[in-house]
This record gives structure tokens, sequence and C-alpha cells, in this order.
């Protein structure tokens, strides 16, 4: 049995082998010293050249104790030439469909199990809070709910049907627990909540995830009530590895335990933090290398015990035994690569993700254009005669910031944009040339630049001394730009103006301090706008932005978040009427930047709700999406008026397919408690369910909802149904207009 194994090795292991077993190191820096020095346990950032030669650099230690060998691969592989990136967390979050991300997940653990990555650190189950934070794109969006369904999904996917399948990979929960609880947006900033506000939102993704089987946890950066997370014994241990009975492997984030010392000063040395960092629960060291001497003079001088660090080692090493990497090392296989990396099914797969994750928000009857095309056998749309699409705007033909975040963009790889086969990724512009009618034009202006990269003025330096090498700044207005985008929407039948951020505005320590679009975008959408022309605005965004009176008031707009190598084509086949819109807002877009946050679950009251200048109410709101038809909900009718504390509320309601076009509905449930022994949300999503409606298709759909999801989290921490009378909400978004409403009563 493995916990043999492991005892037998942990008991011919020195301190020094211990302890490096804990360290996860950075391969980019070489990694003879890593692996003969150190003793370390495991790498991150290593090309399949490092992982070979790290693991022949270990089968030469004394115990050749295998690496695990872990990467940042969260919507696809993120440094692969030619793997597969689906669109973003984000983008796969507005599919609502956890089936789907189940096999995107498994799909990348196929490709990335076959590039010599046993660990992937993903999925994150952060809630976004305020846009203006720059990982909002990694998220699954706002709602505690949607954002355990789908991370559940996830890990299902990676994690297979079992460790020792070598298509298998370590999924990951990132960032434990409340890391995007910024202020001000800042990424990394603190992070104070309260412990009834983590238990009530933050904590409940983690705790289905750890119920889901996820073998590893992230610690965030941040601290709170003056804490460092690295050492938040309560959360950790109390509520972790107690109140769940956690026994997976925790790792800090990059350096954790160091910025102790040199960046929150918590610590006077490396000793002490080790000692606290262990003594809390960690389990691998992300990136310390100071760790290595530091927890060995800490158990010199008694502030940490051998048998403390055998605990750790214990899970890093039954890892290592479960995924059968004594056996099989797992190294990288060009054979499987050619065969599954990039595959054509796995192609498949991103397009049918990116057609799911696209959200229409508005449509004056623009879309889709002439009417709906339909497909030919070769996938291109047949239609009425010529026409032209003028395809405009910074976006449209931007593949880095198609992509997203942790795509080879963001320093780990730089196979983009000349080292990636451009040939896998549609643009937008490259979807329309590909989909429209062989008699029609498309003609392409990019209309404005989003921003310039520039030194930074300021002249900060990284932590490490290093210069800040560059900053962004909004791109100056270049009139002749906007003009030929203007001649081009002149000359056009079909106007599609495609905006949004850009790469260099997207991800760990890039927020943004606005939600503005950058640069000229507005002038070219005012522009645009004045034409007359009916102006359909796709976003490519890593994020809601706020959009301009000019975007509001066109025919059509549609978000795309970051829609992965073959968003493009997905883009155009939507305007063009070959798929039905069916992706739902995983989150709010607020109408200004000062709204942050804007999500909807915000607890009532305080007259909090509206600004003297300005609404509270977003743009648009979580759970809203339209369709190409229109779908009706009647007679929702509660079969339980009364029920037990610990029965079940039974609903039916009525869906009608009223227009002439098939559909895929999000049907949302809701729950309002009326009363509340403390102050809680309006509203919370407590289930929904996709349904098919074909034209003119009726569907009675009935509702089960066990009334111990009716909780709160009461003034001592703890979660209750407080008997009462409660609110099901149910209807296709969040808002509050488009919700039938119907009472119950939870006895005492
Ligand atoms: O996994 C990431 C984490 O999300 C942020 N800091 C760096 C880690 C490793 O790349």
């Amino acid at each position: 049995p493995v916990a043999d194994r492991v005892t037998d090795l942990l008991g011919r292991m020195t301190l020094p082998e211990k302890v490096g077993q804990m360290l996860q190191l950075n391969a980019k820096e070489g990694v003879r010293h890593l692996v003969e020095d150190l003793h370390a346990g495991s790498i991150l950032h290593a090309s399949p050249e490092r992982v070979l030669e790290a693991a022949a650099l270990t089968a030469e230690t004394r115990l050749r104790i295998p690496l695990l060998v872990a990467e940042d691969c969260i919507h696809g592989h993120s440094f692969w030439e030619g793997a597969t990136i689906y669109p973003t967390q984000l983008g796969m979050a507005a599919t609502w469909d956890a089936g789907l991300v189940e096999r995107i997940a498994r799909a990348t653990a196929v490709e990335v199990a076959a590039t010599g990555v046993h660990w992937t650190f993903s999925p994150v189950l952060c809630i976004t809070r305020d846009l203006r934070w720059g990982r909002v794109s990694e998220t699954f969006g706002e709602d505690p709910y949607l954002i355990g369904e789908l991370a559940s999904a996830m890990v299902r996917g990676y994690q297979g049907d079992g460790l020792d399948d070598p298509t298998a990979i370590l999924a990951c929960a990132k960032h434990f627990a409340g890391y995007s609880e910024t202020q001000g947006g800042r990424d990394a900033s603190e992070a104070d909540i309260s412990r009834r506000k983590l238990r009530s939102w933050f904590l409940p993704p983690f705790e289905r995830v750890a119920e889901e089987g996820c073998r590893t946890f992230m610690l965030g950066y941040q601290s709170m009530d003056g804490v460092p997370i690295t050492v938040n014994e309560w959360l950790l241990g109390e509520v972790l590895r107690g109140e769940w009975g956690y026994t997976g492997t925790l790792v800090t984030d990059w350096d954790n335990v160091g910025r102790m010392v040199w960046e929150q000063k918590i610590y006077a040395d490396y000793a002490q933090a080790s000692a606290a960092a262990v003594r809390a629960g960690n389990d691998m060291v992300m990136t310390t290398s100071k760790f290595f001497e530091g927890a060995q003079e800490a158990v010199a001088e008694g502030m940490l015990t051998e048998a403390e660090i055998d605990a750790a080692v214990r899970r890093i090493l039954t890892l290592k035994f479960e995924l059968g990497l004594f056996e099989n090392p797992r190294h990288p296989d060009p054979a499987r690569q050619t065969a599954f990396i990039g595959s054509s099914a796995h192609a498949a797969l991103n397009l049918e993700a990116a057609r799911r994750s696209l959200v229409l928000l508005t449509n004056d009857g623009t879309l889709p254009f002439a009417g709906g095309l339909e497909a030919n056998g070769g996938g291109r749309a047949t239609g009425p005669g010529p026409r032209t699409v003028a395809v405009v705007g910074p976006n449209a033909d931007d593949a880095q910031t198609q992509l997203g975040d942790w795509a080879g963009s963001s320093g780990q790889a730089d196979w983009l944009p000349d080292g990636q086969p451009r040939a896998m990724i549609r643009t937008v512009l490259d979807g329309f040339r590909e989909k429209v009618p062989a008699d029609w034009t498309v003609s392409y202006a990019p209309g404005a630049r989003i921003l310039d990269v520039g030194p930074d003025p300021e002249g900060e330096f990284f932590p490490d001394g290093q210069p800040r090498p560059e900053v962004v700044i909004p791109a100056a207005p270049d009139p002749a730009m906007v003009a030929e985008a203007v001649a081009a929407a002149e000359a056009a039948d079909h106007v599609v103006a495609v905006v949004g951020d850009r790469i260099e505005l997207i991800g760990e320590g890039k927020s943004t301090a606005t939600l503005e679009l950058v640069g000229d975008q507005v002038a070219l959408l005012d522009a645009l706008a004045a034409t007359g022309k009916p102006l359909v605005v796709v976003v490519i965004s890593s994020k809601p932005l706020v959009l301009p009176p000019s975007a509001l008031g066109a025919a059509a707009i549609v978000y795309a978040a970051n829609p992965g190598m073959l968003g493009g084509t997905a883009v155009a086949e939507l305007l063009l009427g070959l798929i039905e819109p069916t992706g739902r807002l995983p989150l709010s877009f607020a109408r200004h930047a000062g709204q942050q946050p804007t999500y909807y679950n915000q607890v009532r009251g305080q007259h909090g709700t509206r600004y003297a200048d300005l609404t509270q109410s977003p743009a648009f709101a979580f759970g809203e999406g339209l369709s190409y038809t229109t779908v009706t909900y009647t007679g929702l009718e509660l079969l339980t008026g009364v029920v037990e504390p610990d029965g079940t509320v039974r609903a039916l309601v009525t869906l009608t397919n009223t227009g002439s076009r098939p559909a895929l509905e999000t049907l949302q449930v809701y729950v309002s408690d009326t009363v509340t022994s403390v102050t809680w949300a309006e509203k919370e999503l407590k289930a929904y369910e996709q349904v098919t409606l074909e034209p003119g298709e009726s569907r009675h759909v009935s509702i089960e909802l066990p009334v111990s999801v009716c909780t709160l989290v009461d003034a001592r921490g703890h979660r209750v149904v407080e008997p009462g009378r409660f609110e099901l909400l149910v209807g296709p978004s969040s808002r509050d207009e488009a919700l039938l409403r119907a009472e119950f009563t939870v006895k005492g």
C-alpha cells in the first residue's frame, strides 16, 4: 500500500532531503542546483528539455525520488506550441455548462500529461468582485454557486478516473481564500475579510471541490486581519484540515514564505518564516529557495520539529506514489504529443466551447445578418446575393488578445506571435473571411489602436531590483485610422466593430484603474455610429468593460471574453446566424468604473443602493444573455408551500419558445430569504438548468431544491437555515423584472 511505501521512504530520508521535497522551484533558472544541492521535490515552468534534464539528474541522486512537474495550464496548455487554447475560465463560465467544462479539462489533461507535466494550477475559484482586478478572466465570474459547479467539473476532468491513469493530472484549487476581495481592484492588495464573510461566499466553492477530491490547493498572496494567508492557522488548520477533513496537499503562491520576510516584514529571518509556514500547514513552498536553509535552521533551533516536516513530506510523497511516478515518471512523450496535442477532436471541442461562450447582450433585429444564413456542406454560409461586411476595430485581428492570459503570452513562453502556428488561430477577421458566402466581400480596417508600450515614467522597480521595463499608455488618437474604418463601414452592408482590452492589460499584477475602452476606441465607435449604418459591437476583453453610449446604442452587442483559438470563427458564425447565441453572463457589466463592485448578490440595505449621480444597477446583469428567439416563462407554481427544514421545495414552471429559431435556454433559480438575522444578499443563485426548445415548443420544467441550500451564515459563523418566509425566483437572468416569484415557508 502507498502508506507503507511512504513510511519506508520517509524513514530513509535525511532532514535536508525532506526539506528539499517541500520545495517547488523555478526550472527557468536551471535545474542542476535545484536537484543536486536543494533536493527539490518539484519544478514549475519547465520546458520538456528541462524536465528531461532534471529527471536525468534526479536519477543520479541517492533516493531517486521523481520530481513533480507543475504548470499553469488553466485554459489549455500554456506554453506548448500548437496546444489547444480554449476560452478563458470566464468564457467557459458564460456557457454555464459543467459537462462541457469537464470535457475541456479532460482534453487539456491529455495534452498536458503528454508533455511531462503532472500538475496544473487550475481551477481558479476566486470570486470576481472589483472588475478592475487584473485576473477577472481567470475566474468563473461572480457567483459562488456557479463557480462551485464549474470548478468541480474541471477537477473531475483533470483528475480523470484516478491518478494512476497516465492522462490524469493533479488539479489545484486556488487561490485559497479571499484573494480576489481586493482594494481598489489592485492585485494582491490586502483582502481584509471577516471570517463570517469568508464562510458566507468565499469558502463554499473550495469546500465543494475539496469534497470532489481536488488533490491540491494553492494559497493566495493576501493578508487578513494582519495575518498573511500563508500562516493563517485558523483557515488552513481549523477550517480546511479540521472542519473539512481535507487531506490533500497545500502549495504556497510564488515566494509567499520569502515575502513574509522581505515584503510583509512579519518575520525577521527565513528560519522563523519557514517554521511558521510549515506549522500553519503548507506542504510545498513555491520558489523560496531560502526555505532550504530556513527550515533546517528552524528544526535545529527547536522552532519546528522534524515530525512536522514529515507530515508535509508524507503528503507530497503520497501524491508521487499515487501518480505512479516511481514506476512511470511520465516524461514528455513525443508519440502522445503527436497524437493528441492540437488534435482535430480537441479543435472541435474548442469550437464548441467558443460558440457556447458568446453572450448576445442587445439586438434590435440586425442580427443575424440577412435574417440568418444556412451553412453549405463546407461550413461556408450560402446567402442572398453579394454583400460586403466591414470588419473593423483593434481586436478584429489580434490573435494574442483573443487567446487571453496564460497562453504563452504572459512571460511564461514566447511562441506567440511568431512561434505559434498562426494557422491554428482564427480571429474575427479570419472567421468572416472563412464563413461568409462565396460571393460576399469582407473589408478590414483596424480603425483604432488601444495602447502604446513605453518606459515607466515613475521609474518603478521590481522588488528584486530589476527596473520595471515598460508600462502601457493609452494610444494617441489617430484620425486617419478612424477615417479609414468609417470609409469601410460606409461602403459596407454590414458593420462589425471588434473592440476591448489588450493582452498587456490582462493578468497577475496588471489591474487597471479604469474600465473604459482605452486608446481611440471610443472615437472609433462614435464615428461608426454617426454613419447611421446598423453597427454590431463585439467586445473581446478579459473582463466586462464600460461601454460608451455609441456602443450601448448600437444595433447589437456581443460579449466574447477571450474566446480561445477558434473564437473568431464562432463570432462570425453567430453574426451570420449559422449558430444560436446561448451564452449567459457569469458576472455583471458596470456602467461606470466608480460603481465597483457591481456583483448582483451584495448584501441588502444601508441606503447604499445608489449614488447621488448614478444608479448602482449594472449595464448588464449576472445571468443575462439573449437568443435569436424569445422564450417566455409562465405559470410558476409551488407544489410545496410549507416545507420541513430537511425537506425539498418543489415547483413547476412552463417555458415556451415563441420565436422561429431553436433555443438553449438557461433557466435560473434564485432564492430570497425575506427576513434574516444578519444582513444577507437579496437573492442568490441556487440552481440552473439548460433546456432545449424547438420553435413553438413548450415545456414544463420541474424544480427541486433541498431546503438545505437556503442557508445563511449567522452572527456566530454557523451556516443555518432560518425558518420563515422565502421567495423562489425563476427566470432567464438575475434581473428582478425578469423573474417570476412564488413564496414558500420553512417550518421552525
Ligand atoms: O499559479 C500561479 C498563481 O496563480 C499566481 N502566481 C504564480 C503561480 C505560478 O505560476
